[in-house]
Formats: structure tokens, sequence, C-alpha cells
């Protein structure tokens, strides 16, 4: 009697467990990339949770390729430099990159489309804030 009360609570904790981690996770979006641009372009990015998002976000994150200070990485710029993107393109195009990946020429950028809308504004306010200068 005294076990099954035991199991019955432990089942209990770990379905709480369950329902938390779900609230967290932004939920999958059936929206079109142009759907999901217009959005982004109404949004008001924070770019202070954008360097969270450039820095932890999605596997692999923005600066594990692009490095945390946005210089790039690889030899010729396998994994590009953002200075001059984040200065001079508009919103909407650094959204895309992000949401539709990137086919370069030599290596190709994983889409990050599992990002909500807003953390896609977030790290585009980042971008331009922290390398756009
Ligand atoms: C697995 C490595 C990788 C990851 C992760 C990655 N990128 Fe990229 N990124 C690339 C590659 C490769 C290119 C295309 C290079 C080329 O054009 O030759 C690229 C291109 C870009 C460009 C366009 C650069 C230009 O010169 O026009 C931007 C902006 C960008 N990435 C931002 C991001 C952001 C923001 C994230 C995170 C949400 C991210 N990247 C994640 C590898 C990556």
């Amino acid at each position: 009697m005294k076990s099954s009360l035991l199991a019955s609570s432990l089942m209990t904790s770990f379905a709480l467990v369950a329902c938390a981690s779900t609230t967290s996770t932004p939920a999958p979006t059936t929206a079109t990339v142009s759907e999901r641009l217009l959005n982004i372009t109404k949004l008001t990015g924070n770019a202070t949770a954008g360097k969270t998002v450039y820095e932890t976000s999605s596997s692999p994150s923005c600066a594990s390729c692009h490095k945390s200070d946005g210089t790039g990485s690889g030899a010729d710029g396998l994994f590009p430099e953002l200075a001059e993107p984040s200065k001079n393109d508009p919103v909407d195009e650094l959204a895309g990159y992000i949401l539709n990946g990137v086919a370069g020429k030599k290596a190709q950028m994983p889409k990050q489309s599992s990002l909500s809308d807003q953390q896609v504004a977030d790290v585009v306010a980042y971008m331009k804030q922290a390398f756009g200068k």
C-alpha cells in the first residue's frame, strides 16, 4: 500500500515535470516562411534576449559557427563574418537567412526555423546592435 502511494506520487511529479517542459518550448508554428517574415518585421526585437539566442539557442548555436564576436570562423570565410550583413541587410533578409538557412559556396547554414518569431526578431536586433556598426 505504502509503495503504491509512493509510486503514484512519483508518477504525479513526472507528469508535472513533463508539463513544465512543454510549456517552456515555443509551440510549433504552421505559418509559412513568408508569413513568419512579415510577422517578424512587426515585432520589436530585444537585443539582450537575442544575445542569449545567438550564444545558446538551437543546436549548434549561431556563435559556434560565426563566433561570439561575429567575426566568423573556418578558412576562407567558411562560416562568414556577420558585420557587413548585420549593418546593411534589412530585418526580413536577415530573418530569412535564419528561417531558410543559407546555401554557401563551401558550407551550408542549417535553417534555424525551430526558433520562435520573437527569438528571430531578438537575434536580428542583437546582430544589428553588436556587429552592425
Ligand atoms: C553550422 C554552422 C552555422 C550555424 C549554426 C549558423 N550559421 Fe549562419 N551561416 C553559415 C554558413 C555556412 C553561411 C553561408 C556562407 C556562405 O555564404 O558562403 C551562413 C550565413 C549566414 C548569414 C549571411 C551572411 C552573409 O554574408 O550574407 C547570416 C546573417 C547568418 N549566417 C546568421 C546566423 C545566425 C543569426 C545564426 C543563428 C540563429 C546562424 N547564422 C547559425 C553557418 C552557420
